[in-house]
């Protein structure tokens, strides 16, 4: 119940539009977000690759609704991606199709995707597509898969457990040798497309975790859940898988005990950093996944 109405309000304009232009909306956000600028994003990924932490790193934005939006958001990209060259991070980047122009065209999003791709080769590292609502799904997966023919290894995809169609659709991608990150899922679905209760969201996690597991292709197993992240360690001591040959993922600024412990216990942990001006529908999205997290800000807010 609370999820659905956080989720929906991650979608009310005028809210969106009162909250991304204060400065008190700002300074909540940036328990979850990184700052405005991309200088921020760079000094918070220095400070966790000091602490052996790798990171993802996110311009937030979505669905443009202008060619020329979309460019400008593929252009902070490329400005990323040199960074990370210059700077020599342990840093990819991660990537919505809406934000690169989707809703326009498949063809210019694809466009501009390649670019971005083709870029993080030429930089020496990796450009993950996240996965958004499910009409979205099918074309996301398709447009990597011909992506990855050109630039192989260079870019991966994302695979939610609460979408039935889930585990086909990492038996095609294995197939391919395609990267995957795992997740739950953030979007309101349908019951025909996902499960609506959790136990059945986490055990199709646990299924999936499994199959990529044993896979032998570098996947990302995203997840702040105590019980995935055990169900993981579990497999991976029980099939006696290389540490190495995977890593857990987490979102900036959620569980950090967690993210060094794990590092601690000599497993790889990237962290997904976003930062920019329109932080709100990822912002609410989080509270969504955690409704608690609002008390948990009040009162950091005021300890402040
Ligand atoms: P779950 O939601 O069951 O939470 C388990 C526990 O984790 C909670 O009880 C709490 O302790 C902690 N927790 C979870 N979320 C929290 C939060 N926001 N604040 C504080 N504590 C929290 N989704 C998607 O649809 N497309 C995508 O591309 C991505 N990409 C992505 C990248 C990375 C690196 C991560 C970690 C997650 C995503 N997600 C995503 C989001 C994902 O689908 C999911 O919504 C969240 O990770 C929450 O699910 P958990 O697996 O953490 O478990």
């Amino acid at each position: 119940m609370l999820r659905s109405t956080f989720i929906s309000l991650s979608q009310n304009q005028p809210l969106r539009r009162f909250s991304e232009g204060s400065t008190l909306g700002r300074r909540v956000s940036s328990r979850f977000v990184a700052g405005m600028e991309i200088e921020e994003v760079l000094e918070a990924t220095e400070a966790l690759n000091r602490a052996g932490i790798a990171a993802t790193l996110d311009s937030l934005g979505e669905n443009v609704s202008t060619p020329e939006e979309a460019q400008h958001s593929a252009g902070i990209y490329h400005q990323l991606l040199d960074a990370i060259a210059e700077r020599r991070l342990n840093a990819n980047a991660s990537v919505k199709l809406t934000q690169m122009g989707m809703d326009l065209g498949e063809g210019l999003a694809e466009q501009i995707v390649a670019g971005l791709v083709e870029h993080a080769a030429m930089a020496g590292t990796f450009l993950r597509v996240d996965m958004e609502g499910s009409p979205y799904t099918q074309a996301t997966i398709d447009m990597v898969s011909r992506l990855h023919k050109q630039w192989p290894g260079r870019v991966g995809v994302v695979i939610q457990s609460y979408l039935y169609r889930s585990q086909a659709d990492i038996e095609r991608l294995i197939g391919e040798g395609i990267r995957i990150r795992l997740c739950k899922g953030a979007y309101q679905e349908p019951a025909e497309l996902a499960y609506p209760e959790k136990k059945d969201v986490d055990a199709n996690y646990i299924r999936l975790m499994q199959i990529l597991l044993k896979s032998g292709i570098f996947h990302g197993i995203a997840t702040h859940d105590e019980a995935m992240i055990a169900a993981t360690q579990q497999f991976v001591r029980e099939q006696k898988i290389d540490r190495s040959s995977f890593e857990f993922q987490m979102l900036y600024g959620v569980r950090r005990d967690l993210q060094r412990q794990l590092v601690k216990d000599g497993y790889g942990v990237r962290v997904y950093v976003p930062f920019g001006t329109e932080w709100y529908p990822y912002f609410m999205r989080r509270l969504a996944e955690r409704p608690a997290n609002v008390l948990f800000l009040a009162k950091n807010f005021f300890r402040n």
